[in-house]
């Protein structure tokens, strides 16, 4: 009776937009120098609940990996201790979170009746309510189509960019994972930039004549108002298709490329759960759908995660060079040096299986497997100083420095492809 009490309350607390609070909680950085100091990460992962934000989980680690973790407020200080006792390392990137996901904001606190802004994080009903502006703003350069919709019943808005019919198409995804919200506000800051510019500058006029640009600005949207709702540090989706208690499926890891091999998990409870099937969730069918009705026209993806500044390629199912990898990696490193030429921002490039970790089930793979030879996944700004909580005066330069890599990437594509 008691415990049935407190599941209404838990219901109604959730329903009225309780939202989970990490007062305390820390943020360590630690940087494993050889196999005995991964395998004893590994070890307090296992007796301890640390949340992962780079890699994005235990199993990824290898030595001399840059590792970030959050840890619950009354963890902290065991977790301390015994890094110590082990000669461990470790640096606080964040003394209390609760703080950090305030301080993201401008100033003042997420008040719920901001207007829709560029250099903003914007939650969902503002984003929604963008595409359908933008797209009236600017009926010959853009227009709004809806791709499927999510698990919880949203619709899946696509903006088509660029004039004229369909020609030479770049597919860019935002936000797979939720908490990345760098990532979304890239996308709108795309569109913004390619209608606003349109006419006046030169590439940017010639990119939206000869190329088609689809641009989904959150892939995950469930799991994104999640994230502004009720958790900050939600990942996957929201959907229960595993059928057990934990609820969410990692997008990433659900695309049909070795899926469920390396890099992911079938544990439902894992970060890093790779739902009961290949394309199993709603979000990935509807952007795989997408992609393969519209193989003929798309010749490049780009997808959007934060954080860790790295531009990577296929393949991450594997170690092996893709068949193109001269050429990716050619592309990639002309991508990172115009990125740099604005704010000198570091970017590493690679395969990701090698540069960042290995994964199957990821976007990118699938995409250049199902024939779409130039795929990439950009890692935004941080390298750990916030990680996801990278702050609203940041979303300026993170958006300039990345369109050019960007600019960059497309014009190769109108070029050569
Ligand atoms: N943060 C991304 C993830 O965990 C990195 C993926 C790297 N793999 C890749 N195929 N791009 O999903
Ligand atoms: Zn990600």
């Amino acid at each position: 009776m008691k415990r049935m009490l407190l599941w209404g309350l838990v219901a109604v607390s959730l329903s009225v937009g309780f939202t989970r609070r990490f007062d305390r909680d820390k943020v360590l950085h630690v940087k494993p120098q050889d196999e005995s100091q991964v395998n004893f990460v590994k070890y307090l992962s296992s007796i301890v609940q640390l949340d992962f934000w780079r890699p994005d989980s235990a199993h990824a680690i290898v030595p001399q990996m840059d590792v970030d973790f959050r840890v619950g407020a009354y963890q902290t200080e065991n977790i301390q201790t015994l890094l110590e006792q082990n000669g461990m390392q470790y640096e606080i990137l964040f003394q209390n979170v609760q703080e950090g996901i305030e301080k993201q904001f401008d100033g003042k606190p997420n008040s719920s009746n901001r207007r829709h802004s560029y250099s903003k994080y914007n939650k969902w009903e503002k984003i929604v309510a963008w595409t359908a502006n933008i797209a009236a703003k600017y009926p010959d350069l853009v227009s709004r189509t809806q791709i499927g919709t999510t698990t919880e019943e949203r619709p899946m808005y696509l903006l088509k960019v660029g004039k004229g019919s369909v020609k030479k198409a770049i597919f860019i995804d935002c936000g797979i994972h939720a908490r990345e919200w760098i990532s979304p506000a890239f996308c709108q800051w795309f569109v913004n930039e390619a209608t606003k510019t349109y006419g006046k500058n030169k590439l940017m006029t010639k990119l939206l004549n000869r190329l088609t640009f689809y641009v989904l600005p959150v892939l995950n949207i469930d799991g994104y108002v999640w994230t502004w709702t009720a958790d900050r540090m939600w990942r996957k989706n929201r959907s229960n298709s595993s059928n057990t208690n934990c609820i969410g499926t990692d997008l990433n890891r659900n695309f049909d490329s070795a899926w469920c091999t390396i890099g992911s998990s079938d544990d439902s409870c894992s970060e890093i759960y790779c739902g009961p099937a290949a394309e199993s969730e709603k979000e990935t069918k509807a952007v795989a759908n997408f992609i393969r009705h519209n193989i003929q026209s798309i010749k490049a993806y780009l997808s959007f995660h934060s954080y860790s500044q790295m531009l990577l390629y296929p393949y991450s199912y594997t170690y092996e060079l893709a068949p193109t990898h001269d050429e990716l990696n050619n592309v990639a490193k002309a991508a990172v040096d115009a990125l740099s030429s604005l704010y000198s921002t570091k970017y590493k490039y690679g395969p990701s299986a090698s540069t960042i970790y290995p994964t199957s089930g990821s976007s990118d793979d699938w995409a250049y497997d199902e024939g779409i030879k130039y795929s990439f996944t950009f890692e935004l700004r941080d390298r750990g100083k916030y990680g996801f909580l990278l702050p609203e005066n940041l979303i300026k330069p993170t958006c300039e420095e990345t369109m050019l890599a960007v600019k960059n990437i497309s014009s190769y594509i109108l070029r050569y492809v």
